[in-house]
């Protein structure tokens, strides 16, 4: 188990995001089924976002918890933008909605998706703050703030969680950010913590999947990556292990919450059972040796989202 704030959560959560048609094809009679397995197996929280197939996903994951509510640590994300428009949503209306389409009359743990450029952080993590002393969310989270931004909101209102983007080739938080949640008893839950697949082995095989526009899934930078990941493979040799173990045990060294996500109930078996991995001192230094932090070929997100995460700040 581990904690998030007060919220008591499996060592690993779901990342629910895939199950909305982001990186291939996902039919929903199999999501229902794969969330069903993933509660079966002991995993409790479960990650979805306003924006995920656009209320897909939230009502996806609504009706596969419907009758196991109290088995689940339900935790989502806004924007201030409604898709397409210059509109702003305030986290009221965002909060009502999603808990329209969860169809739930709490959710435990409401983030902050990104910050809006035209909405200072206080006003934002103050309305959230506003909703949870109401108790339409039990805590607040940001997702993808960098040091200063997390003072400013905790300030404001305590925050439960960060989520930001965290894994082997990505360590970007390692630097500023991390430290400052530690400091501040904040929970970290690691997005991303495979990679979007690539860790794992896994590439894109559908022309609508979301990562053929990333700079990461580029040809060049796959190729020059995949002599990085090369490391990962032979640790999972050595353990008896697969690649998307050895990639996550390594997040879950790190004392944080990962939040793989998967379509496929054999991945989520594959995934859950990284938490029997314990990696030694010399692996750890192995594999970081082999992907240095900054060091990975493409930035991690589209230029125009780029704009919306923290830049890598340089290391000494
Ligand atoms: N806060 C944010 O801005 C933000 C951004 C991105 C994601 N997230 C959250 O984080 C969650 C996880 O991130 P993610 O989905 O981007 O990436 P991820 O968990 O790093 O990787 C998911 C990919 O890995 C594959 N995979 C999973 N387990 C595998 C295994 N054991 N072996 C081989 N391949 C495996 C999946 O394919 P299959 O489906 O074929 O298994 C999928 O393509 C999301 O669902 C979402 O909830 C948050």
């Amino acid at each position: 188990m581990a904690k998030i704030g007060s919220l008591e959560v499996s060592a690993q959560g779901f990342g629910a995001m895939g199950l909305s048609n982001v990186y291939g094809h996902a039919e929903d009679a199999d999501s229902v089924r794969t969330i069903h397995r993933a509660i079966e197996l002991g995993i409790t929280l479960f990650d979805t976002a306003t924006g995920y197939g656009d209320g897909h996903n939230e009502r996806l994951l609504g009706s596969a918890i419907a009758g196991k509510r109290d088995r689940v640590v339900l935790a989502s994300k806004f924007t201030h933008r409604r898709g397409g428009t210059d509109a702003i949503v305030s986290a009221r209306e965002a909060v009502e909605a999603s808990l329209q389409r969860l169809n739930v009359d709490h959710i435990d743990l409401y983030y902050l998706h990104r910050i809006d450029p035209l909405v200072p952080i206080e006003q934002s993590v103050g309305e959230l703050g506003r909703l949870r002393d109401e108790g339409k969310i039990g805590a607040v989270g940001v997702s993808e703030a960098d040091a200063d931004q997390i003072r400013r909101a905790h300030a404001e209102t305590p925050l439960a969680a960060l989520q930001s983007e965290y894994s082997l080739w990505t360590r970007d938080v390692e630097a500023e950010i991390l430290p400052t949640v530690r400091e501040l008893g904040i929970g970290f839950v690691a997005y991303s913590p495979l990679g979007r697949g690539f860790l794992a082995g896994a590439l894109p095989t559908e022309a609508d999947d979301r990562r053929n526009i990333h700079p990461r899934f580029q040809q060049d930078a796959v190729a020059a990556n995949a002599r990085r990941r090369r490391i990962i493979e032979d640790v999972a040799e050595r353990l008896y292990a697969t690649p998307a173990q050895v990639s996550l045990a390594w997040v879950l060294s790190k004392g944080v919450v990962p939040i793989p996500g998967t379509r496929h109930i054999a991945h989520l078996e594959d995934n859950v059972a990284a938490g029997e991995i314990a990696l030694d001192a010399e692996t750890i230094a192995e594999l970081e040796a082999a992907f240095p932090q900054g060091e990975t070929v493409g930035d991690r997100y589209p230029p125009e989202q780029m704009k919306l995460v923290p830049r890598q700040p340089a290391f000494a």
